[in-house]
C-alpha cells in the first residue's frame, strides 16, 4: 500500500516537473494575439467585455484565447478583467499590457491561447534563430517546415553522397585489376579516390581536371558522364579521338538525370570531400 502510494506520488511529481519544463518552450511559440481581444475578432471594444463576462458567468466558454481575456495580465481570467477593459474603454484607464499588436504572451502563466485572431498572421518557424517560433516544439531545422530551407541544407559531400554511386557504377572498371584509363576510384590498397580526381588533369584531355571544384562544366569527369566529352575536347583543342565515350562505358551507360544533377550540384557546390 505504502509503496503504491509512493509510486503514485512520484508519478504526479514527475508529471508536474515535466509540464513545467515544457511550458517555457511552448510560450516561445504560442499563438499571437492582442490583449483585451477576448472574442478574437482583432479589436478591443465593448464586444470583448461582453464576451468575457459571458465566459465567466454564462458558460459561453471556453475562450479561443484565454490569454487575451486576461486583460490586466495577472495570470487569470476573472471579473477584474472586464472591469479593467471597461475602465480603459470608458474612463481613461490604462491600456491593456502587451501584446497589443499581435504578439506572444510575454509573461508566463497557465492560460492558453489556442486560437488568436485571424488578423494576426500565424507564427512561422524562423529556421535559424534557435527558437520554436511556431510552437510545435520543433526548433529550427528539426521542424519539418524548414525542409529545403537554405539554412538547413547540408552541402553534398563526396564520401556521403557521391561515393556510394561511384562504388555501384564505376569501380568495377575503375579499380583493380582493370583500372581503365589508369583511373583507380577504389578504396583498395589505401587508394584515395577523392584525391585521385580533385584537380588532377585528365589523361584524355589534359586541359581539364577530372574534377574542378566549383565548375562542373569545366570538369572532365562530369563531361564524360553527361556525354559532352567530344565538344569539351574540341573547345580546348584536344584530339576528339582521345576523348573516348560517355561513361559508364558501353552497356552500362548512362547515369539517370537525377544522378547527373547530383554530380553537377556536388561539383558546382565546391566538390566537398
Ligand atoms: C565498363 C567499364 C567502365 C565503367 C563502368 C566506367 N568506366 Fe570510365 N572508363 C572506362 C574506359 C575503358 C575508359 C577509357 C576509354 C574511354 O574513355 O572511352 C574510361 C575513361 C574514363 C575517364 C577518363 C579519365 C581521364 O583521365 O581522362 C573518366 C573520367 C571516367 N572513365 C569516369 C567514369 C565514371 C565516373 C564512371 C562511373 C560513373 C565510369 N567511368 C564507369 C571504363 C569504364
Amino acid at each position: 500500500m505504502l509503496l503504491n502510494h509512493l509510486h503514485t506520488t512520484s508519478l504526479v511529481v514527475l508529471i508536474l516537473i515535466g509540464t513545467s519544463w515544457i511550458s517555457p518552450e511552448v510560450a516561445q511559440g504560442q499563438m499571437l494575439f492582442n490583449r483585451g481581444d477576448c472574442n478574437t475578432d482583432g479589436g478591443c471594444d465593448i464586444a470583448d467585455v461582453v464576451h468575457g463576462l459571458g465566459i465567466l458567468f454564462s458558460g459561453a466558454g471556453p475562450a479561443n484565447c484565454a490569454d487575451a481575456c486576461d486583460v490586466n495580465d495577472d495570470g487569470g481570467h476573472d471579473i477584474s478583467d472586464p472591469i479593467y477593459e471597461l475602465g480603459n474603454l470608458f474612463s481613461s484607464g490604462p491600456n491593456p499590457p502587451p501584446p497589443n499588436d499581435c504578439g506572444p504572451d510575454p509573461t508566463m502563466d497557465s492560460l492558453d491561447c489556442l486560437m488568436g485572431p485571424a488578423s494576426c498572421p500565424p507564427p512561422v518557424e524562423d529556421c535559424g534563430n534557435g527558437v520554436d517560433d511556431d510552437g510545435d516544439l520543433d526548433i529550427d531545422c528539426a521542424d519539418s517546415d524548414c525542409q529545403g530551407d537554405p539554412a538547413c541544407t547540408q552541402p553534398l559531400s563526396f564520401s556521403v553522397d557521391m561515393y556510394p554511386i561511384v562504388l555501384d557504377e564505376c569501380t568495377f572498371c575503375h579499380g583493380p585489376p582493370s583500372n581503365f584509363a589508369n583511373l583507380d576510384l577504389s578504396l583498395e590498397a589505401g587508394n584515395d579516390p577523392y584525391a585521385r580526381i580533385i584537380d588532377i588533369p585528365s589523361i584524355e584531355c589534359a586541359s581539364y581536371d577530372l574534377v574542378e571544384p566549383g565548375d562542373a562544366q569545366g570538369s572532365w569527369l562530369y563531361r564524360k558522364i553527361i556525354g559532352t566529352q567530344a565538344e569539351a575536347a574540341t573547345a580546348m583543342g584536344c584530339d576528339v579521338a582521345d576523348a573516348g565515350t560517355q561513361m559508364p562505358l558501353g552497356p552500362f551507360c548512362c547515369l539517370d538525370q537525377a544522378t547527373l544533377d547530383l554530380f553537377q550540384e556536388w561539383i558546382d557546390g565546391g566538390a566537398n570531400p
